[in-house]
């Protein structure tokens, strides 16, 4: 098993780039296989879903070539071929393949998805969905297989603003037969930069980014060369990086308006924070100040993916601070980890109580999950000795060349 040693208590200084977005790419790899012709992703980050998304890929007999950190993908020649369940549970993200293949193919066969344990994670959304446009899905030892010869149109209303399921019914519907409204839809960056990849190939769809899409269908889609949004959730994490070890850092690719409720929680911490463009340099004040409650909720609110990472410097802000999370079940498997480095938190339901202590000490670690693991590392960049963050595979998800680049700031971190 891989793991990251850090030897924490060093300020991070300098400037680093964020790369792609994985939560961009995993859909818009999706997408790539609704057009016959060569479709290039400019600046593939190598995250570990978006590898094993381009495995799972390559088994229905799409093209894969890497070429100078573009990935170029041919569907022209592509099948619906079943997934083994080994594969798709590495991620929750296979589960787009399921409106893929509804709008290429009309019919589907998967198998359920998998991806971080931080909660029940159905996909009664995506399937009922998929029903409401006439597809005919019955699950039988595991395996879901839809029949959408009968595709149609129609308004879909999610019961939660879904950000898998929203993809889905526009995967499903881009080249559909009739025109599709998704009411209460997603609002996430990464939808719009899904639509705007489609619609760059040919697709019609409109109102990406508000709670209201409409997809009217074409007929066919084109090859284009597209390059995806950057990583707000990685970027986000350098800065935390930056501000938990009282350092100044700049960030490039990280947009304000993406990061709005992120950013101001960051603000009232007391750092310091310059905001040009997409550039953001922070400096990290001596002694910081409580945080009002924070709530994880859908974009554009407080991001459950920052939740962990935040926690990470919530555990050393002298005062009591309290995080709840509305998004998922279980996303504090990784406080007992964190307490292990001596930080004080109550979990009761889904609300932590955070007492911030003056030091963390490094300890013997095990990530529970990529962005719980993500927090281990900010709160062993900032502690005094050598942390261990087992299960780093877990991290490597979402994070690229990560000791690489905290490295790159000062950090004394090695990943093996
Ligand atoms: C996506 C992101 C993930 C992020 C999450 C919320 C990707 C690849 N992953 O995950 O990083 O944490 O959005 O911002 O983009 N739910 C149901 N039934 C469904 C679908 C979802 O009950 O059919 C529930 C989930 O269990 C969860 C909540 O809805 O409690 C949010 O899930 P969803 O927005 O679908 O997240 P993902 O698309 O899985």
């Amino acid at each position: 098993m891989s793991e990251f040693l850090i030897d924490g208590g060093v300020r991070l200084e300098g400037s680093i780039g964020v790369q792609t977005s994985k939560n961009a790419l995993l859909p818009i790899i999706c997408g790539a296989l609704l057009v016959e012709g060569e479709v290039v992703l400019k600046n593939v980050a190598p995250y570990l879903d978006v590898e094993n998304l381009l495995d799972i890929v390559k088994r229905c007999d799409v093209k894969i070539e890497h070429e100078f950190g573009a990935v170029v993908l041919d569907a022209s020649s592509a099948k619906p071929s079943l997934i083994p369940s080994a594969l798709s549970k590495q991620l929750r993200a296979s589960i787009l393949l399921l409106g893929a293949f509804v709008g290429r193919f009309r019919h589907a066969r998967v198998t359920f998805p998998g991806g971080c344990e931080i909660g029940l994670r159905p996909i009664d959304l995506h399937l009922n969905a998929l029903r409401e446009l006439g597809v005919i899905i019955e699950e039988n030892h595991g395996i879901i297989n839809c029949d959408a010869s009968n595709l149609r149109g129609g308004v879909v209303m999610l019961d939660f603003a879904s950000v898998g399921a929203t993809e889905n019914i526009i995967l499903a519907s881009v080249l559909g037969a009739e025109e599709v409204t998704i009411l209460n839809a997603a609002r996430e960056p990464e939808i719009v930069d899904l639509s705007n990849f489609l619609n760059r190939c040919g697709a019609n769809i409109v109102g990406a980014g508000t709670n209201e899409i409409v997809i009217k269908p074409v007929k066919k889609l084109f090859p284009i060369e597209y390059e995806p949004i950057k990583d707000r959730i990685v970027g986000c994490t350098y800065l935390l990086a930056g501000a938990i070890t009282h350092g100044n850092i700049e960030v490039r690719g990280v947009k304000y308006a993406q990061n709005i409720s992120f950013l101001k929680k960051l603000c009232q911490s007391g750092c310091q924070l310059n905001i040009k463009s997409d550039t953001i340099t922070l400096k990290s004040p001596k002694t910081f100040q409580t945080v009002d409650m924070i709530e994880t909720n859908v974009y554009p609110a407080f991001p459950t993916d920052l939740q962990s990472p935040f926690v990470a410097l919530l555990s050393i802000i002298k005062g009591v601070c309290i995080v709840r999370e509305n998004v998922f079940e279980s996303r504090f498997k990784y406080v007992p980890e964190l307490i292990k480095m001596g930080a004080k938190i109550k979990v009761k339901n889904n609300v932590a109580l955070i007492e911030g202590v003056e030091k963390l000490s490094g300890a013997e670690v095990w990530a529970t999950d990529l962005r719980g693991g993500a927090g281990l590392i900010l709160a062993a960049l900032c502690a005094n000795g050598y942390t261990t963050i087992h299960n780093a595979n877990h991290i490597l998800r979402g994070y690229s060349n990560l000791a690489e680049n905290l490295g790159s700031l000062g950090a004394r971190i090695k990943y093996k």
